[in-house]
């Protein structure tokens, strides 16, 4: 469907499903630069030039969880499984700390060892031993949890939706024994509680229909999401997803770069205000320019990862990743080159998203 620019709706303000699916379909290519062009111009107008580190630890790669993409899953026996001391966590926030990096983000399987109580003792120490702001991405856990984390120090919380095609997520994402998985209302808790609140979807998931993907990025808005993160679906051969060759679903989203890159632009149009990573998942298909293109087509956030190397290679969410080789040091140096050449800078400080701030001004009644 080769819809022209002239045809397609303007980008000047949220857009509705409908609108979002010509973008998502249209193979015109000056239809596709002006969509690069703009998302970059409303990164610009949103959240400035200034791109936030924010340094990954991937503390825990045990998870009770058997989602059908991911490389984690309980059942894949072939991962040799870690999981990190508080110590060597709490090692790792201080080096972030020391590169003058504002923010940690915390991310695990669903490991039941970092019980309630764990995670809270820890947030206080980071806080009181760094002062970081700090973000978890620990996948479902109860309010109750969630409330003690943040209390104890916890500013933001990483929880992809994955894709708001209810029957898709039921097929690849099995809920726990007993429980439901509601990660929508899971959203919604975690907003009230005072969290800043990121969620995002994998792009080209086998069975993902274009009207269910232009569904998603119409939640980003509804959803009034601080924090967006999205990748291309990888295939990981050690999971029911990880198949060579899917089945041909009609209207099937293609995991490309061109397609993630997209998602990204419209992201950035549907919530300019809010910090959106140039992901590792989107680094991985396009090793060369995945995320300096990412930074000039929406993106403001860049996540080093500083989990020690010992532990890296078994994070293997999807196989390939890129940086797994890479220390901390070097991925710096070459985002610092690479930003230095498009004009944008590294910013200091804890990087909260111009839409969190601007909630709580709302909400505390300053004008
Ligand atoms: N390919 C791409 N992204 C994946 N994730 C998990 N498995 C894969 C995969 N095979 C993403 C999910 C999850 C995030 C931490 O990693 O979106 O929320």
């Amino acid at each position: 469907m080769k819809t022209p620019l002239s045809d397609l709706p303007p980008l000047t303000e949220p857009l509705r499903a409908e609108a979002l699916l010509a973008w998502l379909k249209t193979s015109d290519s000056e239809a596709l630069e002006h969509l690069w062009a703009r998302a970059d111009e409303l990164r610009r107008q949103g959240v400035g030039d200034e791109v936030h580190l924010r340094g990954l630890v991937e503390i825990s790669n045990r998870c009770t969880r058997q989602c059908a993409y991911c490389g984690l899953r309980a059942a894949n026996r072939s991962l040799s499984r870690y999981s990190m001391s508080d110590e060597e966590i709490l090692e790792c926030a201080h080096r972030i700390r020391d590169h003058g990096w504002g923010t940690v983000v915390l991310q695990s399987g669903e490991d039941p060892t970092f019980t309630s109580e764990r995670v809270e003792a820890l947030m206080r120490r980071i806080k009181v031993e760094t002062g970081l702001a700090i973000t978890l991405s620990l996948g479902e856990r109860t309010g109750e949890e969630l409330r003690a984390w943040k209390q104890a120090g916890a500013d933001r919380y990483l929880l992809r939706f994955e894709t708001s095609d209810r029957a898709l997520f039921q097929r690849i994402h099995p809920p726990l024994p007993g429980r439901d998985s509601d990660r929508l209302g899971l959203l919604k808790v975690l907003r009230d509680i005072g969290y800043e609140v990121g969620s995002g979807v994998m792009v080209g998931i086998p069975g993902q229909g274009f009207e269910s993907l232009a569904r998603d990025l119409e939640l980003f808005a509804e959803l009034e999401l601080d924090m967006i993160g999205l990748g291309p679906f990888i295939p990981h051969p050690d999971t029911p997803l990880g198949m060579r060759e899917p089945p041909r679903y009609p209207d099937q989203v293609p995991a490309t770069v061109d397609m993630t890159f997209r998602v990204l632009a419209l992201a950035r149009v549907q919530r300019c205000e809010a910090n959106l990573p140039a992901t590792t998942a989107l680094a991985t298909l396009d090793r060369e320019q995945g995320r300096i293109l990412g930074l000039q087509r929406g993106a403001n956030v860049v996540m080093p990862n500083v989990t020690p190397r010992r532990h890296r290679e078994f994070y293997s969410i999807y196989p390939g990743k890129a940086g797994l080789h890479e220390t901390a040091e070097q991925t710096c140096l070459q985002i610092d080159a690479q930003l230095a050449s498009i004009g944008r800078y590294v910013a200091a400080g804890p990087g909260h998203s111009p839409a969190f701030r601007r909630r709580i001004r709302e909400q505390e009644g300053i004008p």
